[in-house]
């Protein structure tokens, strides 16, 4: 997906680095275009590096404003200056920047960031309806602390709910109407009030299904395991630690859901008598472990199950284990992956066995690729 990012000029320039390297990340190509007020709060330099292109700082170089709209699926301007707004509402074209918005035929999304006082004028006021009424996309601001130190609205929103907004609303909605439940993470199980039996887990797999899902238009319940990552926007995030509180959060949201994804690593067992005050250490510990509830089993065998999907995570004998496990749990799809290619990683490789007794091999790519790729074939097998 190429994208055009423009850069006005206000201190919330600095965050455009941080939203090229999302986009980037996401698998986008990115192309920078900066205003010359741009250029003086972050170089064109630092945009070039993270963007691996060269940068767009004037109309005088080439024809560029039509070409550039013509290649790109959207045109995204953060930070948005209270001035370039006021430039697009009135079609303006003066620059580079707001002669390519001028011309584009893709959508266009403002980040607008601007003091308090500039946002609440009616000036900006009426510039943003007619923005509005023009189908421009606004994304944010938001609340807060600002530059000038004062506090109020007209904070740039944060680059991760920027770029999840323009590629969300970019994605073909496949799935809408659709309900996920999604669970994701390492579950923990208590020793003592400090130590604990968990499985390796950084939960990226299943944060990136639920991702996926919502941009795929899906209502998503993501149940999850502690994990380091940040909550996906959009989702009913239900926070757990024990598999046993898994397991009841996945009960008492599974009502009206159209698919399940348990990708995540449950603790098979548990402690039986965890100690309510910390184990001191000295000699031998035996601890008498007894088995967790299967989430994924249990929910499969419910009377009108959701569409339920596995995930195995094996050392080796990749498609036994998988096959064996799709059927003792009595689920018509699983995703088998080598634990050591997977583990903590941003990359994987998996391969989806289906029902149906076929089996397709995913080669090692980005987690939020995968799983798009994956809830791809969940919305062909439920449609
Ligand atoms: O641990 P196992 O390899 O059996 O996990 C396979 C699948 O079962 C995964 O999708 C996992 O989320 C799910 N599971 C579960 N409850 C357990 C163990 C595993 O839901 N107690």
């Amino acid at each position: 997906m190429k994208i055009i990012l423009g850069i006005t000029g206000g201190i919330a320039a600095y965050k455009a680095a941080e939203l090229v390297r999302l986009l980037v990340k996401k698998g986008c190509e990115v192309e920078v275009v900066m205003t010359d007020a741009a250029t003086r709060f972050i170089t064109p330099l630092t945009m070039q590096a993270l963007s691996g292109r060269p940068v767009r700082l004037t109309q005088w170089d080439d024809m560029a404003h039509i070409d550039l709209s013509r290649g790109a699926e959207a045109i995204l301007v953060a930070p948005a200056t209270a001035d370039f707004i006021a430039k697009i509402a009135q079609g303006h074209a003066s620059d580079l920047l707001s002669s390519l918005c001028l011309a584009r035929n893709c959508p266009l999304f403002l980040a607008p960031a601007m003091n308090r006082q500039m946002w609440d004028n009616p000036a900006s006021r009426r510039n943003l309806a007619q923005i509005r009424e023009d189908g421009v996309h606004v994304v944010g601001p938001l609340e807060g602390v600002q530059a000038c130190g004062e506090t109020g609205m007209g904070r740039m929103a944060e680059p991760d709910e920027i770029a999840s907004a323009v590629l969300s609303s970019l994605s073909p909605k496949i799935l809408s109407g659709k309900k996920f439940l999604v669970t994701a993470g390492p579950t923990l199980e208590a020793i003592d009030p400090v130590r604990v039996i968990t499985n390796l887990s950084s939960g990226k797999m299943g944060y990136a299904v639920a991702q996926a899902a919502l941009a795929s238009g899906a209502q998503v319940v993501l149940v999850s395991g502690p994990t380091c990552l940040p909550r996906p926007i959009g989702a009913k995030f239900v926070p757990v630690a024990s598999a046993r509180e898994m397991r009841d959060a996945v009960m008492a949201n599974v009502g009206g859901s159209d698919v399940f994804v348990s990708v995540a690593a449950v603790a098979d067992y548990r402690v039986a008598n965890p100690s309510s005050s910390k184990i001191k250490k000295g000699g031998t510990l035996t601890l008498a472990l007894e088995p967790n509830p299967d989430i994924l089993q249990e929910v499969a065998n419910m009377k009108n199950p959701p569409f339920c999907v596995g995930f195995a995570a094996e050392t080796g004998n990749l498609e036994e284990n998988a096959l064996l496990k799709m059927k003792r749990k009595n689920v018509p799809m699983l995703v088998g992956n080598l634990a050591q290619d997977a583990l903590g990683r941003d990359e994987s490789e998996i391969v989806i066995f289906g029902s149906g007794g076929g089996a397709k091999r995913l080669p090692r790519a980005a987690k939020t690729k995968l799983a798009a790729q994956l809830v791809e074939e969940i919305a062909r097998a439920i449609s």
